[in-house]
């Protein structure tokens, strides 16, 4: 394992911190960015810049001394050289958003050419003065005119920028080459992490593949799926006319990527049914049977809802070829 880092203070730290946990596998090098690393190839690459984008040069853990988000996007531009076919990054980000621009199009341009296919995920979103504040009381705790000076420097540097608003999210690529080209997609993170979730973003790559390769949205439908060992419903329920009538059922996967979400109590029983046998087409089938519904209207409400399931990871993939 190689460590890298700018400051030597950091890298004698990390240094220190191996021998302290006897760890002999972690070599620490100094250096800018990539440059002490360059000859290797890596399986996985993490990443946690100085993300921060202000008009300061100030910290060297929050400052880049660059313009804008270019710390990030010099990343993304960067590793792909050092990746190994399949190999992972993953980068802690701060992304701005420019007026006049979808940010999930901006940055979709940081990934073309880059042989990689690239998954953000979006923590939040503040706007300009909402971000300025937040991370200048992260070093600044006393009030007084030179704090409003700060901020309103902040807010000029912005407005020059034309950045309107700051996301923060991380982001996740792998080396692909050969075949298809290679896939963007943006998301929003679950609220909150609860633990490691490595096997989930394996697993979420996995499915933005499989999603790729349908001809057209109902295909998706034509697949087994199994419900995620880890899917949890919660109930409300609220008296009403000397009974518990059910008020909200939210659906919560407890490992992983922590999605969770409200779900209608027959789309929680077609996920329930989905045991990897049937198809979800002909569960949608039985369920519209079953409730007297129109099935073409049924299948469009539900193919975006399952669609969504899958992609976060409540409904996985089956092994066709072993379940026939
Ligand atoms: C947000 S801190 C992260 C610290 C630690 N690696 C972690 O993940 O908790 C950013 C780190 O990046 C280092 N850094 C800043 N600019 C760098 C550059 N151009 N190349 C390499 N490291 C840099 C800083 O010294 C700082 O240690």
């Amino acid at each position: 394992m190689l460590a890298v880092d700018r400051n030597p203070r950091a890298v004698g730290i990390a240094r220190f911190n191996a021998r302290l946990n006897a760890l002999d596998n972690v070599e620490c090098r100094e250096g800018d960015l990539f440059a002490p690393v360059e000859d290797c190839r890596f399986d996985l690459v993490v990443s946690n810049p100085p993300f921060v984008i202000s008009p300061e040069a100030n910290y060297i853990y929050r400052d880049s001394g660059r313009q804008g988000d270019e710390i990030c996007r010099a990343i993304v531009r960067e590793v792909p050289a050092l990746l190994r076919e399949g190999g992972y990054c993953q980068i802690l980000c701060n992304w701005a958003h420019l007026a006049g621009q979808e940010w999930p199009a901006r940055l979709a341009g940081w990934f073309a050419g880059s042989g990689c296919d690239a998954w953000v995920m979006r923590s939040e979103t503040l706007d300009a003065p909402g971000y300025a504040a937040l991370w200048i009381r992260h070093t600044e705790r006393k009030e007084g005119p030179g704090l409003d000076d700060q901020f309103q420097r902040w807010l000029a540097y912005y407005q020059q920028q034309g950045i309107e608003a700051v996301s923060s999210g991380v982001i996740c690529m792998r080396r692909r080459s050969g075949g298809r080209g290679n896939w963007f997609r943006a998301d929003d993170a679950p609220p909150q992490m609860r633990g490691p979730a490595g096997e989930s973003i394996v697993q979420g790559f996995q499915i933005r593949d499989l999603l790729e390769t349908l001809p057209d949205p109902q295909s998706l439908l034509r697949r087994k799926f199994r419900v995620s060992p880890h899917v949890r419903l919660q109930q409300s329920l609220q008296p009403a006319d000397s009974a518990w009538l059910l008020a909200q059922q939210q659906l919560q996967l407890t490992a992983g990527l922590p999605y969770a979400g409200e779900l209608d109590p027959y789309m929680a029983d077609l996920l329930v049914h989905c045991d990897g046998r049937s198809t979800l087409e002909e569960l949608v089938r039985e369920m519209a049977a079953s409730m007297g519904q129109d099935l073409p209207r049924l299948t469009v409400h539900c193919a975006e809802i399952l669609r969504r399931l899958i992609e976060q990871g409540f409904l996985l993939p089956v092994d066709e070829e072993s379940h026939s």
